[in-house]
């Protein structure tokens, strides 16, 4: 899924036009005035999506939420120049938060629409690393690349297959919603991520989704619940291979969750074995597995409703006692049901 096709065919005219300031300045007007440019509650601005109702951040703030759900998480502060993998880059509010906490940060941004690294060099955002973001963004489109921040305007799924990319340290994972838009939420994608990550490398995702979730566990990641900030789920941190001091950190995600990973048609994650299908063929072929599994499981199936309250056999049950690594008890259940 895109930004706003109104708003894209917009900025599309602007990009033709001289790069100053008055020009910016009356892009911004122009997408205020068609509500295709939206201003959060901490007065920062976000664009809507193809789906109308759908912003490309919380209502609650683009910025705060950049901060508050991915940076603060990563715990990037830390981290001795460390290397991330802004995927979905969009307008920057990632990347310019990262560099805000820590200057020393190679960031990589990927991003599928020029628009949008367009409409970062007329945005104001007001934190000064910005100013970075936009140079880079403006050398990207005099043909210039490399340096401490890179710019891949493309599918991310090309970017993963690219032999130049680094060992991540931090991954923001910023995709719109799976429901509508699962290519990034599969378990083959989130696979080459675990492959191009340090040992303590930390993946963030605003999304709580049941199948990715599920395709984190498959792919390896130690999944922790993030903070729930401007939306009613908590965001996901998933962990590579968590030190101590990670695993002495992890939330458990809530106990019905991880039941309908381990034990539900839902858990079944999306998959795209060569990254290149359609959305539309993913969601397909996920709900033909779906009824496939119900079939199969025959007399033991159980109901979506019985699992998340819980009536299942108490053997199951049992395993979700102890702990704080949702990952483990998951794979418990799964190998006890299965
Ligand atoms: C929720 S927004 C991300 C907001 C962004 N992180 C920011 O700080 O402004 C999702 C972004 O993903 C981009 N996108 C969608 N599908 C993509 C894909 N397959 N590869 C790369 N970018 C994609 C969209 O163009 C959009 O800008």
């Amino acid at each position: 899924m895109l930004p706003n096709k109104k708003a894209i065919d917009l900025i599309k005219i602007y990009m033709e036009k001289e790069y100053s300031l008055e020009n910016f300045s009356s892009l911004i007007d122009e997408l205020i005035k068609k509500d295709l440019l939206v201003k959060t509650d901490d007065e920062t601005f976000t664009i809507r999506s193809e789906d109308p109702d759908e912003l490309m951040h919380s209502k609650v703030g683009a910025l705060v939420e950049s901060i508050s759900k991915f940076v603060i998480p990563s715990n990037l502060k830390e981290i001795k120049s460390p290397n991330i993998l802004d995927l979905c880059s969009g307008i920057g509010y990632n990347a310019v938060s990262a560099l805000h906490k820590n200057i020393d940060s190679n960031v990589d941004m990927v991003e599928f629409s020029k628009e949008m690294l367009f409409l970062s060099l007329a945005l104001y955002i007001p934190i000064k690393e910005h100013e970075l973001i936009k140079e880079s963004i403006l050398n990207f489109f005099k043909g210039k690349t490399g340096g401490k921040i890179r710019i891949f305007n493309e599918d991310a799924r090309v970017t993963l297959k690219r032999t130049s990319l680094k060992t991540y340290d931090v991954v923001f994972h910023d995709a719109f919603s799976p429901l509508k838009d699962p290519v990034l939420y599969t378990v083959d994608f989130l696979k080459l991520i675990y492959n191009i990550m340090n040992d303590s490398g930390v993946l963030i995702s605003y999304s709580s989704s049941i199948p990715f979730r599920s395709a984190l566990v498959e792919s390896g990641f130690i999944i922790s619940e993030g903070p729930s900030i401007g939306r009613k789920r908590g965001a996901t941190i998933a962990y590579k291979n968590p030190d101590k001091k990670q695993i002495s950190t992890l939330v458990r995600i809530p106990d019905s969750d991880e039941r309908l990973i381990a034990l539900s048609t839902v858990g079944i994650p999306y998959s795209d074995k060569n990254l290149d299908l359609t959305s539309e063929k993913i969601i397909e072929n996920r709900e033909i597995k779906r009824e496939e599994l119900k079939n199969k499981l025959g007399d033991k199936y159980y109901t979506t409703k019985k699992i998340k309250l819980g009536k299942i056999d108490e053997k199951l049950l049992k395993i979700q006692e102890y702990g704080n690594n949702s990952s483990e008890i998951i794979k418990k259940m799964k190998s006890a049901y299965f």
